[in-house]
């Protein structure tokens, strides 16, 4: 069974995840060096992609009709220390809201899957042509 089909069954499907990513891109937008990414998109539309993708492939759910990570993000220059940041965040949320360490476990391993999609080793590596959008670099954490 896929990784995302297991956590959605864990977690109790779509109406109990949509909490937690609301909370999560809440943290996202909140935190001063990833916020940046967040300036000008609407919060609400990103959280229902985020749910959509991640219930798709679950029993009664439709399929994900939007970009795959590799293309929705491939005009960012995402790092691995960002990723760290992410999943720091990704894991406050849940357990803010109670969840088990097993969705805990399934929601960082289902995320952690598409980690080597998004993430590049320099902003060379980004096609913004893919995606029809400008390159968009962040640079370093606020000291
Ligand atoms: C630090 C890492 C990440 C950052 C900063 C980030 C940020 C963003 C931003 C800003 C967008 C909106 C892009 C736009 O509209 O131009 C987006 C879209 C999206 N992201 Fe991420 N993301 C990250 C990693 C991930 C990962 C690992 C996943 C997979 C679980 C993911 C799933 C998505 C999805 C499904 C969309 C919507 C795509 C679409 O509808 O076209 N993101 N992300």
């Amino acid at each position: 069974m896929d990784y995302n089909v297991e956590l959605y069954l864990a977690i109790g499907g779509r109406e109990a995840l949509r909490p937690v990513i609301t909370r999560f891109y809440a943290h996202m937008a909140a935190d001063p060096w990833l916020g940046r990414w967040f300036e000008g998109i609407d919060l609400g539309d990103q959280a229902r992609r985020l749910e959509n993708f991640l219930c798709s492939g679950a029993p009664g759910e439709p399929h994900y009709v939007r970009n795959y990570p590799m293309i929705a993000h491939a005009h960012m220059y995402i790092t691995r220390p960002m990723i760290k940041t992410r999943m720091r965040l990704l894991r406050r949320a849940i357990e803010e809201l109670g969840h088990s360490p097993e969705v805990v476990r399934l929601w960082l391993k289902t995320d952690a899957l598409w980690h080597s999609a998004v993430v590049k080793d320099s902003p060379q590596d980004c096609r913004p042509e893919a995606v029809g959008k400008p390159l968009k670099v962040i640079g370093e954490p606020p000291a």
